[in-house]
């Protein structure tokens, strides 16, 4: 890893799950991704944020900075959401900035980086209605979609358990046009 690695932001919600990003992040910097962990607040209590912060290299972001303070994070080539909770699942399909990660998502959506967003989520928030249309709606965006027999919205009181699907969520980074071609990173963005 180099600064002129390609960026991946791996954003960490608060879902079960959330401490097997740190073998994910692993495998991904082993790949030559510079990686950025950002959290949502609720998610910084499922992680080790230090030990997030010393695995990456960067600081681990869960809020938005003060006006007068220094971008620290640089621009981002993809974007990975693993584990994506029902709450922000919904967020991003709405367009709701109230965290600093659903923030950076949003763009990300509406600036064209590649994302792929891993919902984690008991059966009963899987077959909500807004969780089956924000899927369909971050699909309509172009955002890639990773789920399983257990996330799946169109499975009534099926219950089929499983695990975290970070194999697939890996290999869909492996695919990512950056990780084939390099660095094309540009200017920061304000965040
Ligand atoms: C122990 C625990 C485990 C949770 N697991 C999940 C989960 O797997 N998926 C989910 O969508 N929400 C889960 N939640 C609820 C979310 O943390 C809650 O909806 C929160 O508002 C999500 O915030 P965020 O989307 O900003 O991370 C869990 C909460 C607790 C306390």
């Amino acid at each position: 890893m180099t600064l002129a690695s390609p960026v991946l932001y791996v954003v960490i919600c608060g879902a079960s799950n959330a401490a097997g990003s740190y073998d994910f992040i692993a495998d991904t910097i082993d790949d030559g991704w510079r990686v950025c962990a950002i959290t949502t607040p609720m998610g910084a209590r499922f992680v080790d944020v230090a030990h997030l912060a010393d695995l990456t290299g960067h600081p681990v972001r869960s809020a938005y900075k003060n006006p007068a303070d220094p971008d620290v994070l640089p621009r981002a080539d993809a974007c990975v959401v693993a584990p994506a909770s029902f709450n922000t699942v919904n967020k991003l399909a709405n367009g709701i900035c109230d965290t600093l990660a659903a923030g950076v998502v949003c763009e990300a959506i509406g600036d064209r980086t590649p994302i792929i967003v891993a919902p984690w989520l008991n059966r009963a928030l899987a077959g909500h209605g807004a969780y089956a249309r924000s899927i369909a709606c971050l699909r309509a965006e172009g955002v890639c979609v990773v789920l399983t027999e257990q996330t799946r919205p169109d499975r009534p009181r099926h219950d089929p358990g499983g695990s975290f699907p970070w194999a697939a969520v890996l290999a869909e980074v492996r695919g990512l046009p950056a990780a084939r071609a390099g660095k094309v990173t540009g200017p920061p963005i304000s965040r």
